[in-house]
């Protein structure tokens, strides 16, 4: 009864808080409920206890007072997801994709939230999402991302002004929901974003906002180019994907060796991207190219136990990617999100933003990482079946990376990691770095491995397990020797020191190398020589889908999706509701480009998908 009477007010104030206001430079912050999702249509919910949705769009210009009425100015758009179980505290955490120019919506619906795709055009809850206990904020940004939008000539070109933009609306963020101020704040993302997280959170330490960061978290990050372009190789012969001494690992190794060249030729800066790698991962792989009913495929550059069609090579994958975007295109839906001021609509990357973002003489995120490791934990995970973002190149930076004091890892040891009795990965943690190797996982790991992901993330965000009762709680997990406590029935939850039985961690690690390689080498196949001239950057071009997805059994990938949830009332979340009732009722009155085609764009971009066909093949 009072549930339904809330959605009904909130309702109204959506109603009444028309969006050109949204869209104009807002004098006043906009209340919490103007940004309540009552529900979303098709969105399968346990109707007695529906997620609490707050989505929308807060300004991200700091200069807005001086913007004249009709400029359009910069607004990022967030969806937000309260944790729906009570943990040891309450913990906030902001989730960005990569591209540049990839809409979080990635994270939100095949990643790290609550929803997978049901097969027919709508969405179930599933277990293993991030908002189990940790109220989640999907990002879209940097504006013009997503359902975020400027005007194309606002598009950010450096990674400082991207920073800019995520602070001022951080700071719109907490004049809306205040009670976030103090609670425990992390940063993760992944690919692209492994710029974007580092840069963030430099500037967030170094403001006045006080934010209480407590951690970030990178996944198969484009973090260190220099380390990472020459590794693609490296890892490609430690996969089984090319022989060494063969011919077609001499290629590769010309290939790289005139990439390292390129990259040694930039001093002074850490190059974010090098023209003279940008065809190097393709190449690295193009003995993978081979004809499958006719058709050339290619391997998938973000799993490569998969293949896909030229040239494509990934950009097809996930198949989930496919509904999201038909679901994101439907008007009641871009309605109930309270995204109607964007124009035109959703595509996963824009090419736009891609575009305006020059990259070329930026520093890369390298720089910034130590400064960050000073002051907070950070957590870099990889999926170890990603080409793209590979861990090889992952493992090259953090031994090359000096922080705190020292370079490298130094002589801490590798723990094995498991869950649910299954190995997980690896894990191991030295001067507030800690690296986690996922096993079994593509560039989006927590596609392929939810449940192992959000592990994870509990255990680098220092989850109390003994004081949580409900839901993943229950997945038992291990560390080393050090077993998660569990809490079964009545009993009162101890934590174990255990020891696991049989392998030690390095037999364990042994164990999971061989079966590694072996699984690898089954994936040597057909060599068919190909070029193909595209550049490929983390998640970096993704295009709306056109061709039919490939369907072979190997693409489909189990997700477990579960219908059904048990979800938590949780009185703090309810408190709140409170509050912002009260409060609603209280405040109710109230680039340069570096393609000629973006000066072809309209001012007002309106997000045409086409754009990103040209964008892929750079170079074709
Ligand atoms: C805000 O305005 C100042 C002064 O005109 C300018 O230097 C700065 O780049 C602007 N910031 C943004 C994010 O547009
Ligand atoms: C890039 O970062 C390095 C520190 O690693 C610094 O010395 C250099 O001045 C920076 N360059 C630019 C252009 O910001
Ligand atoms: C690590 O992070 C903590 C905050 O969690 C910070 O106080 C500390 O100074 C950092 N540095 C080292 C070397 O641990
Ligand atoms: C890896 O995935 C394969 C296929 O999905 C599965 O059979 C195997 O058990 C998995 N291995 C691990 C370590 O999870
Ligand atoms: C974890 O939670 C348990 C149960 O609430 C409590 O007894 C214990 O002191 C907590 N441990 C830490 C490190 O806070």
């Amino acid at each position: 009864m009072f549930k339904c009477c809330l959605s009904i007010v909130y309702g109204l104030l959506v109603v009444s808080y028309t969006l050109p206001h949204v869209r104009a430079a807002p004098q006043d912050v906009p209340s919490a409920a103007s940004f309540y999702v009552p529900s979303i249509p098709d969105i399968h919910q346990d109707p007695n206890n529906p997620l609490k949705i707050y989505a929308g769009h807060l300004s991200a210009d700091p200069n807005i007072t001086r913007a004249q009425s009709t400029d359009v100015t910069s607004h990022l758009y967030f969806v937000m997801i309260k944790n729906r179980r009570i943990a040891d505290k309450r913990r906030l955490m902001f989730w960005f994709n990569g591209g540049p120019g990839c809409s979080s919506f990635d994270g939100l619906m095949m990643e790290v939230g609550p929803w997978r795709t049901d097969g027919k055009g709508g969405f179930n809850v599933q277990e293993g999402g991030w908002e189990e206990y940790t109220t989640m904020v999907y990002v879209d940004q940097p504006a013009g991302t997503g359902f975020s939008y400027t005007s194309t000539d606002r598009y950010v070109r450096t990674l400082e002004t991207a920073s800019v933009q995520f602070l001022e609306f951080l700071r719109n963020f907490y004049e809306v929901f205040p009670e976030y101020k103090t609670v425990d704040t992390y940063l993760a993302g992944e690919s692209f974003a492994g710029q974007w997280i580092p840069a963030f959170a430099n500037a967030i330490i170094k403001s006045s906002l006080s934010v209480p960061l407590r951690g970030i978290a990178v996944g198969n990050g484009w973090i260190d180019p220099r380390r990472q372009y020459p590794t693609y190789i490296d890892f490609a012969v430690k996969v089984g994907l090319l022989e060494e001494n063969s011919d077609a690992w001499k290629e590769a190794k010309k290939n790289t060796d005139d990439c390292v060249t390129e990259i040694n030729k930039v001093q002074g800066h850490e190059p974010m991207q090098v023209k003279g790698c940008e065809r190097l991962l393709l190449q690295v792989v193009k003995n993978q190219r081979k004809k499958v009913d006719g058709k050339d495929m290619c391997l998938n550059i973000y799993d490569i136990r998969l293949h896909d069609t030229v040239p494509e090579c990934g950009m097809n994958w996930p198949p989930d990617i496919k509904p999201v975007t038909t679901f994101l295109g439907r008007k009641d839906v871009v309605h109930a999100l309270h995204a109607d001021a964007h124009p035109g609509s959703w595509v996963e990357c824009r090419s736009g933003v891609h575009t305006a973002f020059y990259e070329k003489s930026e520093n890369a995120s390298i720089t910034i990482l130590p400064q960050v490791l000073e002051k907070i934990p950070v957590l870099i995970f990889a999926g170890d079946q990603d080409l793209i973002c590979n861990y090889v190149g992952l493992e090259a930076m953090i031994k090359e990376m000096t922080w705190n004091g020292a370079t490298g890892l130094g002589t801490v040891q590798t723990q094995s990691w498991s869950v649910n009795a299954t190995p997980a990965g690896t894990w191991v943690t030295s001067r507030n770095l800690t690296y986690a190797k996922i096993f079994n996982a593509s560039h989006m790991a927590p596609f392929d491995a939810p449940h192992v992901a959000h592990d994870m993330i509990l255990r680098f965000m220092g989850f109390n397990f003994s004081s949580i009762f409900e839901g993943s709680a229950k997945i038992p997990s291990s560390l080393g020797t050090v077993k998660k406590p569990i809490f079964i029935g009545q009993e009162e939850a101890k934590p174990t020191t255990a020891p696991v039985p049989g392998k030690t961690p390095e037999q364990d690690k042994a164990m999971w190398e061989a079966y590694y390689n072996a699984g690898s080498a089954a994936l040597v196949l057909i060599l068919i020589f190909a070029g193909i001239g595209s550049f490929i950057w983390c998640r970096l071009r993704r295009r709306r889908l056109r061709l039919p997805i490939n369907t072979n059994e190997e693409e489909s990938i189990p997700l477990n999706a579960s219908r059904h949830v048990e979800h938590e009332r949780d009185p703090e979340a309810v408190a709140v509701d409170d509050q912002e009732l009260y409060e609603s009722r209280q405040r109710k009155g109230k680039g340069r480009a570096t393609e000629p085609e973006s000066q072809q764009v309209p001012i007002f971009d309106v997000g045409d998908s086409d754009e990103e066909d040209d964008r892929l093949h750079r170079g074709g």
